[in-house]
């Protein structure tokens, strides 16, 4: 088979070599990528990658994940983003007694900057970027009630594991832990030093009238409260020798009761730049147990808090980063130009497409970040690596890319969903030439019915991109073209991919055969109808449910949403649900928990608790609407297996899972053939 037609370097991956430099739309973005100095730090542009963990690496760990570390971060230098904040880097707790165990997302007892070899690894890695171009900070984190705090007292209404209060010795040994553990990263050559002054951190407990009951000189009014802050910032200036960048990551308003809001924020802020010592802020929204979250999903509007943003920005002739749901470089442009910000993050926006900014530049379409949150709840949740739905290369960037096949061969796939076109896509870039056919009018799969949902709207920007990488590509794509066994034989392919997806599932139980009883698919085509009163029967551990509770409550529906799990969406971390059931609360969805439906008589629906199998009647309704997953259709892959060479399944039609299954899975299949 002669290979597919050259589409030069991948188009995923590489920036096609004939493009670079070949149109320079930077103008296009007048305020976005003008130069800006911070500090020390002279930038050629206003795009950022604010500090975060993920990426499968670790700057301590073995060779291997050091090496990892490495290569997430300088991806994106090589993507054109010059200032990178790094991941997290742990401040000890200097007086944590032996043998307790620090437990929570982000604790750490012994830190990260005493450790022997922090010196020599973090000036290897700050070496690197320098090399390709980039600035590095070094955020200094300390989670608090992990377990240490200001006074007794919880932070939010997910975490309730009492902290430690710290005594004035503490906190004096604390401050001397901030000052010393600076001056070790900045003679490693970082460029800037941010306190995390945010999500939760002791700094930010400190601050805050919720968590800070102290009646001593580090607790009662503002100045009270931005005292152990002031004193760290004092202790980093005297022992950090040479100039340096230093920032405070601070969130804008806590939306929590007794916490403070944007105007104490402004005061904050007023006081700190007064003081001297600070050359920029970071600013965004967002606590670790959920609402509002600070990864916000793709349920939340862009930049939902950029106009909080500038009104700290007015209370400061410092340059100030916003942070927040900003995914392309337009709004970046127009947040800027707004005088919401100076700098504007692009964080989960360069883990969907590190090349982003080269490709803006070059005028090429940028793979979408679609707000999945998968970066962080995949491994929170299920403990797997870290992963991107939409970019499979996300977080294994130190593995060998993807390279041309010597051997070309005809791939035949059927199923134009996250599986089947990921794989065509993978395949076409290795030089292989590939037919997709998909059954329906237009490719997405269950993807596109998810994406009629309003809180998924944005899965249609990456389908859109995604067949738009198969067209340049070359990919021969069919769409309303149905397979069978027979036609598949015909078209003589070396190989032969089922991705078919899966078909919605529905219950066996008493009465459910009846009109108004439907799935949830159906309901979002428009394919059935329904009426006021709706009974969501949810039996999906993934976002379904909610998403569909969502789209019927803002239709005017009154929608009771049943579980048979303990709590909604077991499968959905926490900087993702608690933004999804706030909405679904402000929209009025009852959520019934621990609920099993046994039978629908007529308009009555009978169910049992989960555990306990007590059985009781849930209650009346117009409408019953099932969202209780899907039943792989792999009769195409079964009727094949034993006759043609190389087939292959993959995606729903195996096992029905998230995207981002699909598409890493599509990614693997993709280096084997
Ligand atoms: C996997 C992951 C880990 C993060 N870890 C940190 C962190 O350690 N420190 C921090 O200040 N922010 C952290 N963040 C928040 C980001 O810096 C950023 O504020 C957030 O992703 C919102 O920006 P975005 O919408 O541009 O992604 C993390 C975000 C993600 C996705």
């Amino acid at each position: 088979v002669p290979a597919q037609p050259s589409p030069g370097i991948s188009f995923d991956e590489e920036l096609p070599a004939q493009d670079v430099n070949a149109q320079d739309l930077t103008a296009q973005y007048p305020r976005a990528l003008a130069p800006i100095t911070v500090g020390t730090m002279r930038l050629d542009h206003r795009i950022v990658v604010s500090p975060h963990g993920g990426g499968n690496g670790q700057l301590m760990g073995s060779e291997k994940e050091f090496e990892q570390h490495c290569a997430h971060w300088l991806e994106k230098v090589r993507g054109g983003i010059q200032w990178i904040g790094g991941g997290p880097t742990f401040v000890k707790n200097p007086g944590l007694p032996v043998g307790f165990e620090v437990t929570g997302v982000g604790g750490h007892g012994p830190g990260i900057f005493r450790q022997a070899s922090f010196a020599t690894r973090l000036g290897m890695f700050v070496d690197r970027v320098h090399a390709a171009g980039g600035l590095l900070s070094t955020q200094m984190v300390l989670q608090g009630g992990m377990p240490i705090a200001p006074s007794n007292t919880f932070s939010g209404y997910g975490d309730q594991r009492m902290p430690h209060a710290l005594d004035l010795d503490e906190i004096r040994a604390l401050i001397i832990e901030y000052g010393e553990s600076a001056a070790i990263a900045a003679d490693a050559g970082v460029d800037a030093i941010e306190i995390h002054a945010n999500h939760d951190d002791i700094v930010q407990w400190f601050l805050s009238p919720l968590t800070n009951h102290r009646t001593d000189i580090y607790g009662g009014d503002r100045n009270a409260r931005m005292r152990l802050l002031r004193e760290v910032i004092v202790a980093i200036r005297d022992r950090v020798s040479r100039p340096i960048t230093f920032g405070l990551r601070l969130c804008l308003d806590e939306m929590i009761d007794g916490g403070y809001d944007i105007n104490e924020l402004c005061e904050m802020v007023k006081l700190f730049t007064a003081d001297g010592g600070t050359d920029y802020f970071s600013f965004d929204v967002g606590n670790n147990w959920g609402a509002p979250s600070y990864i916000p999903p793709g349920w939340y509007e862009d930049h939902p808090w950029s106009k909080l943003s500038a009104q700290a920005k007015a209370a400061t002739h410092l340059p100030c980063v916003y942070a927040g749901r900003v995914t392309t470089v337009a709004q970046a442009d127009a947040i800027i130009a707004n005088g919401e910000a100076d700098l504007v993050a692009m964080t989960r926006a360069a883990m969907a497409d590190p090349l982003l900014l080269k490709k803006v530049r070059t005028g090429q379409r940028v793979r979408p970040c679609i707000g999945l949150n998968e970066c962080i709840h995949r491994k929170l949740v299920e403990g797997l690596p870290y992963a991107c739905g939409v970019n499979p290369r996300f977080a294994r960037e130190a593995d060998p890319l993807p390279q041309p096949t010597s051997k070309a061969r005809r791939i035949l796939i059927i199923g134009g969903g996250p599986a089947g076109t990921e794989l065509a896509a993978q395949c076409a870039e290795r030089g292989h030439r590939v037919s997709l056919w998909e059954r329906s009018e237009q490719l997405g799969g269950a993807l596109r019915v998810a994406a009629l949902a309003r809180a998924n709207n944005r899965y249609t920007q990456w389908i859109d991109w995604q067949t738009d990488r198969l067209k340049h590509l070359g990919v021969e794509v069919q769409t309303g073209r149905l397979a069978d066994v027979d036609v598949i034989r015909t078209f003589e392919s070396d190989v032969v991919a089922i991705a078919t997806g899966a078909q919605s599932r529905r219950l066996s139980i008493p009465g459910v055969n009846q009109a108004h009883v439907v799935v949830a698919a159906d309901v979002l085509t428009g394919a059935a109808s329904i009426g006021e009163r709706v009974l969501l029967v949810a039996e999906d551990d993934g976002p379904a449910p909610l998403s569909i509770a969502d789209h019927l409550a803002g239709l005017g529906h009154e929608v009771t949403l049943a579980y048979r799990t303990a709590g909604p969406a077991p499968l959905i971390g926490k900087y993702s649900v608690g933004a999804m059931l706030a909405r679904l609360d402000e929209n009025g969805v009852i959520m019934l928990p621990t609920t099993r439906i046994t039978s629908i008589e007529g308009h009555r629906v009978l169910g049992a608790h989960s555990y306990s199998n007590r059985s009781f009647e849930i209650g009346t309704f117009d409408s019953v609407v099932l969202s209780v997953g899907a039943i792989p259709d792999d009769s195409l892959f079964r009727a094949l297996k034993d006759s043609q060479p190389n087939v292959y399944l993959l995606g729903d039609a195996y096992a029905p899972r998230r995207m981002v299954f699909a598409t890493r899975q599509a990614y693997e299949l993709a280096q084997t053939l």
